[in-house]
C-alpha cells in the first residue's frame, strides 16, 4: 500500500541529499483580493490537486507562476512562501509574468497551439511566431528561478506540462548534473497530427533534455517515440522505450496519474460533508429528485454540450423520469480570453436554456448550471449527493474528476458515466463507458444509469474504489522517483 509516509520515506531513501524542485505554469495555492481580505484557493486544476499531496511527502519547492491579484503581497523577496498556509510542508517560489507575457506564452502557444495540437476535439489550433518567441522568453525565464533555486547544489527538478516544452534542455545545457524528469498531462498525438506546428523540431529536442518523460498512458509514449522517428535523427529503441539524441539518452514510460484515495476518502465521511449536501439541496430547491452531476473545468475537450444533448435525448425518450431526475452542471470558468473558450460557455448557456424551457415544470428544472468556482466542501458534497456523475471529455490525459468520484464514495453507491477518450478509462473499467458523440448511446447510458439495481451499483463502486485505492497518487509519484534514480545510476 501506497502512502504519503511510504513516499515521504522513498524521497529520503532515493533523493538523498539533491533539491526537489517541482515546475508548473498552474500553482497550487493562489492568493486573491476579496474586498479588504486576502483569500487563500486552490484552484480547478489536476495537475495542483495530484502533485499538491506530493509534495507535502516530499518537501522542496515549487516554482509556478504566480497568477494571483494578491499574490505579491504574501511572499518574501525572492517570491516564495511556504504552503499549505495553514500547514507549511514545502516552499512555494513565484514567478511574474507581465500580461504581454501570459498572452503570448499561457493564452497564446501552451493554450491555442498546443492544447487543440495535442487534443484531438475538432478544435484548428492557432500558432502565431510571436506567440512561439513569447513562449520560449518564458520558458528561459522559468529556467533562470530553476538555476537560481539550485545554485551550486545538487538537484532532480520535475517539470509539469506543455507549458514548458523547452525547459528541460535550458537546465541540462547550463547544470548537466541535474537529474530532470517531464510529466506531459495532456495526450501526446500520432505523428501526423503533431507534424502540423511549425516548431515541432525545437520542441521535440526540448522535451529530450530530460533524463525520464512520462505520459499517463502506453498509447501516449507510443506516439511520442512514433513523432521522434518521423521527425529528428535520433535512435529510437522501442524494446526499452529510450530514445538517444546528440549522445543523451531519454526514458519514456507511462505513469498512470492519480488521487490522495485515503485523504479523499476520509475527508468525505466528516460530517461537515453532509450539513453541505443538505444546504445545497435547499439552495436549489431539491425534493427527493435523483441527482446527475458534471464537474469540470470549462474546456471544449470535456464534451460539456454533448453530455447536455444526451440529457435533452434520455428526457424525451423517457418521459417518466422527468421531474424525477435533475443534472447538476457544475463548471469554472477557464481561459476565458480566448475565442473558442467563450463559444462554448455561449454554447452551453443557450443549450441549458433551450433544455429547461422544453421541460421545466412548475418549481422543477431538469439541468442546474453552476457555473462559478465552488469550494472542496462543495464539490465533495455534491460527489456524495449525486446517483450519477458524467465524465464526457472527447479526448483526454487522464480526468482525475473520474477518480475523485469513487474514492468520495465511501457509502458504495452512485453510477459514473465515462468517456472511453480519457486516460482513466484503462482503469475504471466498471464505468458505464460511452461514446460522447454518439448522444443516442450516451441518452441510454443515463437511463442504465438511474435504472440500475442497488447491487449492481455497488459492485461496480467496490471495484472502482479499489483500482483508486491501490493505483494512488502516492504509487505515481513513487514509481517515477524510483524509475528516475535506477535510470540515472544506470542500475
Ligand atoms: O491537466 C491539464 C491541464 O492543462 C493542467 O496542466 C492544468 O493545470 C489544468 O489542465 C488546468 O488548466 P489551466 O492551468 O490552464 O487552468
Amino acid at each position: 500500500m501506497h502512502t504519503r509516509e511510504t513516499l515521504s520515506q522513498l524521497g529520503k531513501s532515493k533523493l538523498g541529499d539533491y533539491l526537489f524542485i517541482v515546475v508548473s505554469n498552474r500553482e497550487p495555492y493562489v492568493h486573491t483580493r476579496k474586498g479588504g481580505d486576502i483569500k487563500c484557493e486552490v484552484p480547478a486544476s489536476g495537475l495542483t490537486v495530484a502533485l499538491d499531496p506530493v509534495m507535502r511527502a516530499c518537501g522542496g519547492t515549487w516554482i509556478a507562476h504566480g497568477s494571483g491579484d494578491a499574490d505579491m503581497e504574501v511572499v518574501d523577496k525572492l517570491g516564495k512562501l511556504s504552503v499549505p498556509p495553514d500547514d507549511p510542508k514545502y516552499s512555494l517560489r513565484r514567478v511574474w509574468l507581465s500580461k504581454q507575457q501570459e498572452d503570448g506564452y499561457y493564452y497564446g502557444f501552451s493554450n491555442e497551439g498546443l492544447w487543440p495540437l495535442c487534443h484531438i476535439a475538432y478544435t484548428r489550433p492557432v500558432f502565431r511566431e510571436s506567440d512561439w518567441l513569447t513562449y520560449k522568453k518564458v520558458n528561459h525565464l522559468f529556467a533562470e528561478h530553476v538555476l537560481s533555486e539550485i545554485g551550486d547544489k545538487k538537484a532532480f527538478v520535475f517539470v509539469q506540462d506543455y507549458h514548458l516544452a523547452l525547459l528541460p534542455r535550458m537546465i541540462k545545457e547550463r547544470k548537466p548534473d541535474t537529474i530532470v524528469a517531464q510529466f506531459w498531462h495532456i495526450p501526446w498525438p500520432n505523428p501526423e497530427a503533431f507534424r502540423i506546428c511549425p516548431w515541432q523540431d525545437e520542441i521535440l529536442k526540448g522535451l529530450l533534455g530530460n533524463d525520464l518523460l512520462g505520459f499517463h498512458i502506453r498509447y501516449h509514449c507510443n506516439n511520442f517515440m512514433d513523432t521522434i522517428d518521423r521527425a529528428i535523427e535520433a535512435r529510437v529503441d522501442r524494446e526499452r522505450y529510450e530514445i538517444t539524441h546528440g549522445g543523451k539518452k531519454t526514458a519514456v514510460c507511462p505513469y498512470p496519474i492519480s488521487v490522495d484515495f485515503e485523504e479523499i476518502d476520509r475527508e468525505a465521511q466528516e460530517e461537515v460533508v453532509t450539513a453541505e449536501m443538505e444546504k445545497i439541496r435547499a439552495r436549489l430547491g431539491l425534493r427527493d429528485e435523483l441527482v446527475g452531476l458534471g464537474l469540470d473545468r470549462i474546456d471544449y475537450t470535456k464534451g460539456i454540450p454533448d453530455r447536455l444533448r444526451a440529457m435533452e435525448l434520455f428526457l424525451e425518450k423517457y418521459p417518466d423520469y422527468r421531474q424525477r431526475v435533475v443534472f447538476i452542471q457544475a463548471g469554472v470558468p477557464s481561459r476565458i480570453h480566448i475565442g473558442t473558450y467563450k463559444a462554448l460557455n455561449e454554447e452551453i448557456d443557450a443549450l441549458v436554456e433551450k433544455i429547461n424551457g422544453k421541460y421545466a415544470a412548475g418549481e422543477w428544472k431538469p439541468i442546474v448550471y453552476l457555473r462559478e468556482h465552488l469550494s472542496p466542501l462543495t464539490l465533495m458534497a455534491l460527489r456524495r449527493m449525486c446517483r450519477f456523475s458524467v465524465v464526457s471529455s472527447l479526448h483526454d490525459g487522464m480526468n482525475l474528476v473520474a477518480k475523485e468520484f469513487p474514492a468520495s464514495r465511501f457509502d458504495e453507491d452512485g453510477v459514473l458515466i465515462l468517456s472511453p477518450f480519457t486516460g482513466a478509462s484503462r482503469e475504471l473499467t466498471d464505468a458505464l463507458l460511452v461514446n460522447p458523440y454518439a448522444t443516442d448511446h450516451f441518452a441510454e447510458a443515463i437511463r442504465k444509469a438511474v435504472a440500475m439495481p442497488a447491487n449492481e451499483r455497488q459492485r461496480r463502486m467496490r471495484n472502482m474504489r479499489q483500482v483508486v485505492r491501490e493505483n494512488n497518487i502516492y504509487k505515481w509519484a513513487g514509481d517515477i522517483i524510483s524509475d528516475l534514480v535506477k535510470f540515472d545510476c544506470g542500475e
